[in-house]
């Protein structure tokens, strides 16, 4: 496998985009990454683009065409990749792996949803369609229905707090507040969190990620042809796990065993060991999922995440800075656009150019979760080649 670079990167504003399409939204975040690359547009050889539910919320599939030729890069191989609320990271390792692998020198990669062009029910259900359909979505059970369950088993196993889980939004909030990127760009306070709407008990309207609307967009080279490129990133290892699609099935609620194989396989590739990174983006669809994916990344022990969170180590200038520019939670949660967004962020900190920008980072990693974890995708940045 060849060396592969992260050159150029972009994303257009997250949130409620009434006034622009899909295809704008793709068009916007795409031409934007090769600006940034400074790539020329015929170099590009593959397209690959990350989307949950295009048709359903915008009636629109085949988006591996639309955006090839929205973008001008006709007649190059495009292709659409779907994996729930991973499908934007699916879309990234594909495309990291066919330019490893020599079959392209330079690709391309997009992620986008427009789900708010749907009634908030509607956009509800299209979600649950990454669930199981048979056994979880038709008998009314949501994605914060599925995350309430393990909120719950996680509290009642290892006596995780209501206020715990609330940091995690508000260390989440205080990060997007620097972002002009953002969804919600406004602090919140732990008492915001208990006070506001319950959404499916625990959970409350502020633990949860928003619907949004949003693209992103990656360039990517191999080494011989990122040399000429400054100040390139380096993708050091990336890796993929499954599980069972309904969560009844699992042996645990409070464990995401695709998460941990995705993890060994990265660090693996990469040659690191968890405790080198110096930032996080981990998926924070519902608080919860972020103290469960501080364990199963071996951060803290099983059942720790709450004391964890509490201990202020996931803060910027903490043990482990995490989501420091807002995350799923304050920065939106475009399912299809939010694994390659989780990248662009890394990306920035790592070339110094971060709205919260870090001192000196070295190695990043981003988890991107699809479903209730039934696909897991991480991958592994450097500021250096290894
Ligand atoms: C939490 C949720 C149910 C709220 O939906 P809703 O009650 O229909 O909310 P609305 O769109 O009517 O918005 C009402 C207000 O709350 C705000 N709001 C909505 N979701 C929010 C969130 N997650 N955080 C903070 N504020 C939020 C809106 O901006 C709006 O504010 P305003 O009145 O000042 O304009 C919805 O966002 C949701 O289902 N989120 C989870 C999405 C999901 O499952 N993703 C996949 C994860 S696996």
């Amino acid at each position: 496998m060849r060396n592969v670079a992260i050159v150029g990167v972009s994303q257009t504003k997250f949130g409620e985009h009434w006034d622009k399409s899909l295809r704008d939204l793709i068009v916007e975040a795409g031409n934007a990454a090769i600006n940034d690359s400074g790539v020329e547009r015929k170099s590009i050889q593959s397209l690959f683009i990350g989307s949950m539910s295009s048709g359903r919320y915008a009636g629109q599939e085949h988006l591996g065409a639309l955006a090839a030729d929205s973008l001008r890069l006709t007649p190059i191989p495009a292709t659409r990749f779907e994996g729930a609320c991973a499908s934007g990271s699916l879309a990234f390792r594909n495309a990291y792996i066919d330019v490893a692998s020599g079959q392209h020198d330079c690709a391309i990669v997009l992620g986008v949803e427009k789900m708010t062009d749907v009634k908030g029910p509607e956009a509800i259900t299209s979600l649950a369609a990454a669930g199981d359909q048979e056994w979880e979505a038709a008998i009314g059970l949501t994605f914060a229905g599925l995350y309430a369950l393990m909120a719950r088993k996680h509290m009642h196993d290892f006596g995780t707090t209501r206020e715990q889980m609330a940091m995690v939004s508000v260390n989440n909030h205080k990060n997007g507040v620097a972002n002009k990127y953002a969804q919600f760009q406004m602090p919140i306070t732990v008492q915001d969190v208990l006070k506001s709407s319950l959404v499916a008990d625990p959970l409350r309207l502020l633990d949860c990620s928003p619907l949004t609307d949003g693209a992103a967009a990656i360039v990517l080279m191999s080494e011989e042809k990122a040399k000429r490129i400054a100040n390139p990133v380096w993708i050091l290892g990336s890796g993929q796990g499954s599980d069972t699609l309904a969560l009844h099935d699992r042996a645990s609620f409070t464990e995401m065993p695709a998460t941990v194989v995705a993890a060994k396989e990265a660090l693996k590739g990469a040659d690191v060991k968890i405790s080198d990174m110096s930032l996080l983006e981990v998926h924070d669809c519902f608080s919860i999922n972020e103290l469960i994916a501080l364990e199963d990344l071996g951060f803290c022990r099983k059942g720790e995440g709450g004391k964890f969170v509490e201990s202020g180590k996931i803060a910027i200038g903490g043990e482990i800075p995490v989501n420091t520019t807002g995350g799923l939670k304050a920065g939106g949660h475009p399912v299809g656009a939010t694994g390659v967004r989780q990248i662009i962020d890394i990306v920035r900190q790592l070339r110094g150019d971060s709205c919260n920008q870090l001192k000196n980072p070295e190695y990043g990693m981003n988890l991107n979760v699809g479903g209730s974890g039934a696909t897991a995708v991480i991958n592994i940045f450097g500021k250096e080649m290894k």
